[in-house]
């Protein structure tokens, strides 16, 4: 890994929007603000701009990355959407939530982006900052969460260079973003089933999770600050950063009045702070597993997991 670039850093303005997609455009890697996490913007109908993608996270080429659209109209150009397809599209884009679907041949884009699966993972996202680059492009944008593999994911332009400067052109920087853990992934698959494979913003509880590794990037180990991560702990150690919640303090909190959603938002940014303190161990105090409550934890145990 070599950081060669001097990473800029653009406002959330028009110009700093137009710079960004100059950039796009070139085959260039932008960060760029979502309403879950800041993701690591590149034209998806590029090769090389794929390529930079894994290069800059150190991702390994079998995971594939989600795909940024614009319109369902630009849904349906990149892969087939079945009628309940359309149906979970129309009610949720934009929004938090990626839909694995069956890939269309010819479409145009970069073999790497779906790592040689049939199928594609589509999103539009809901953020005013990442709507108006798609609109200003005439490509879709392939956009992991913009970390290195296996760090924490950001939540903030600050986040982003922590593990990305010198390996990516520019950051747009529009705040923090308000939902905080990365969108629900959903596959509708040709035979009428529908699965979660990822839990996230939005609660399709009635469907079945999957059991199996079927995101090929869940790996079990994720999001890791680089020091041990123990959950549910009601008694902190001398030598603990604490994550408190609710009635738990810490030294720092998700969530002073136990409000998930707030947690969520969050989530990332004391886990960030966690690995910048010099304690030795992360503590997080009990997240109820109810609503936004099952994406965090989902995240938490990723990160207090060993390394792989
Ligand atoms: O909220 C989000 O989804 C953020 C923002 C930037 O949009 N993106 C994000 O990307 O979380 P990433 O790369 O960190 O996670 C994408 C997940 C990975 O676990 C990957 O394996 C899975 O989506 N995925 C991508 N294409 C897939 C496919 N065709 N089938 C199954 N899983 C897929
Ligand atoms: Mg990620």
């Amino acid at each position: 890994m070599s950081r060669k670039y001097a990473t800029e850093t653009l406002r959330a303005d028009a110009e700093g929007i137009a710079r960004a997609a100059a950039i796009l455009r070139a085959g260039g890697l932008v960060a760029v603000p979502t309403e879950t996490v800041y993701g690591l913007a590149a034209r998806a109908d590029s090769d090389v701009a794929v390529a930079r993608i894994y290069e800059a996270k150190g991702r390994p080429s079998f995971n594939p990355l989600i795909v940024h659209v614009r319109s369902l109209d630009q849904a349906r150009v990149l892969a087939e959407l079945s009628p309940q397809a359309a149906k979970l599209a129309e009610e949720h884009w934009p929004g938090p939530l990626t839909l694995v679907l069956k890939r269309r041949t010819g479409a145009g884009l970069a073999g790497a982006v779906t790592a040689g699966l049939d199928t594609v993972a589509l999103r539009m996202p809901d953020h005013p900052v990442m709507r108006a680059l798609l609109e200003m492009v005439d490509f879709p944008l392939a956009a992991p969460s913009a970390n290195r593999s296996g760090f924490i994911s950001p939540t903030t332009a600050a986040h982003v260079l922590t593990s990305l400067d010198g390996l990516i052109d520019a950051v747009i920087d529009g705040g923090a973003c308000v939902a905080g853990v990365e969108s629900t992934i959903v596959a509708v698959r040709t035979d009428g089933s529908i699965e979660v494979l990822r839990p996230g913003p939005i609660d399709l509880g009635q469907l079945s999770r999957s059991t199996s590794i079927e995101a090929p990037g869940q790996l079990a180990s994720h999001y890791a600050p680089g020091k041990p991560v123990r959950l549910n702990v009601t008694e902190v150690a001398p030598d603990d950063f604490s994550i408190g919640f609710g009635a738990y303090g810490g030294d720092c909190t998700l969530s002073e009045t136990g409000d998930l959603a707030e947690a969520a938002a969050r989530l990332y940014a004391c886990l960030h702070e966690g690995a910048r303190s010099p304690k030795r161990c992360i503590a997080v105090a009990p997240i109820p597993e109810i609503g936004m409550g099952v994406a965090i934890n989902d995240r938490l145990r990723r990160a207090a997991a060993p390394p792989d």
